[in-house]
């Protein structure tokens, strides 16, 4: 199932809305900028390769809408598209790696016609696409190596197939997998307070046939102790140059976790997630999101008492220090990451 997709014919950009999964399986026509920083905001598209391509559609078909009649009006519509979607979410690097890449394309571009240019900004944007499926794909086969038949896996969030173009990149063993015989036993964390992990990652698995078991997020230290686990697999938002790592909340906990039970905790990383710009994880933003996510979304009635203070942060990061390995589309980085992330092609 592709979450994002373009429709170039019908200028619009075809996105599965997230929010409403697992109950409904409906596709958005979004035809506005607007919709599209909403759409990103609100996570009904969502996971940080996902978010890349949809900005980078996003940011070709809000160049397109407005018209232009000159390069210079058409590089204005660029810029003033490219500083909204910008905008949506801070911590997913992805974001802004797949708009600088739109970028650099319209600046190398020859100034010829606008269709010209328009044309250039649609390629980059399906190449973007392309090559996060391609990463997917290598990034599935690197972790896969490490993994056993039969083995018990844990996962945080939602790091598959629909937050990325095909795959998924933590998931993408557990698919491959699948498809030879390995018999992985996942246990889904259901990812307090937005439920990725139940809404979305135990719905795939499940529609993929993976024997899938979702825990609530307190109950993975016990899962760990009984043995259940023999490896954690998570993806990731944005990798800083030490491998600290930025994911949903809660994945240091479970890093902390798995280091106690001598677990194996890998991170699932394509290079686009990496910013070398960041040295460490301290320097990574951490988007902070409304209240009424922690006290009133999913219930019936609101179920903390009115007014109470809430911090609610969308993501922590987990030192590098607990980080087994980070699993990329060029192979596996080890301890010390200043040393093998430096290595990677970062194009
Ligand atoms: O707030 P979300 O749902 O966009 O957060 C997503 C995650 O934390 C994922 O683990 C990460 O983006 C990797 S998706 C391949």
């Amino acid at each position: 199932m592709q979450s994002v997709r373009l429709d170039d014919e019908n200028n619009a950009l075809i996105i599965l809305d997230q929010t409403l999964l697992p109950r409904r399986t409906e596709f958005l026509e979004l035809k506005g900028l607007k919709e599209i920083w909403e759409a990103i905001y609100h996570l009904k598209v969502r996971g940080a390769p996902a978010i890349g391509i949809a900005a980078a559609y996003g940011v070709y078909l809000g160049t397109k809408w407005p018209g232009a009649d000159s390069f210079e009006a058409l590089a204005q519509n660029f810029q003033a598209a490219k500083d909204y979607l910008a905008s949506s979410r801070p911590t997913a690097v992805n974001l802004f790696w797949a708009l600088d890449k739109m970028e650099k394309r319209l600046q190398s571009e020859p100034h010829e016609t606008v269709g010209h240019a328009l044309k250039a900004l649609r390629d980059e944007a399906e190449q973007i696409r392309q090559q996060d499926e391609e990463m997917c794909k290598s990034i599935g086969e690197h972790a896969l190596a490490l993994l056993e038949p039969g083995m018990g896996l844990l996962t945080h969030c939602n790091a598959g197939a629909i937050a990325t173009a095909k795959y998924g990149t933590a998931l993408a063993p557990v698919y491959l997998g699948q498809e030879r015989g390995y018999g992985f036993k996942v246990f889904a964390d259901e990812t307090r307070p937005l439920l990725q992990g139940a809404r979305l990652t135990a719905w795939e698995l499940s529609e993929a046939g993976v024997d899938t078991t979702l825990i609530c997020d307190n109950m993975a230290s016990i899962v760990m102790k009984e043995g259940k686990i023999g490896a954690v697999l998570v993806g990731c938002d944005r990798v800083a140059a030490n491998g600290d790592t930025a994911n949903k909340i809660g994945t240091s906990g479970v890093a902390i976790m798995a280091k106690h039970y001598g677990i194996p905790f890998y991170v699932c990383a394509p290079t686009s997630t990496i910013d070398k710009s960041c040295e460490t994880g301290d320097r990574i933003h951490i988007e902070l999101r409304p209240d009424f996510e922690v006290t009133e979304k999913w219930y019936e009635e609101p179920m903390a008492p009115a007014g109470v203070v809430v911090y609610n942060p969308s993501f922590d990061v987990t030192e590098n220090g607990l980080i087994t390995a980070i699993i990329t589309e060029q192979g596996i980085c080890y301890p010390p990451y200043g040393d093998s992330l430096a290595k990677l092609d970062l194009g």
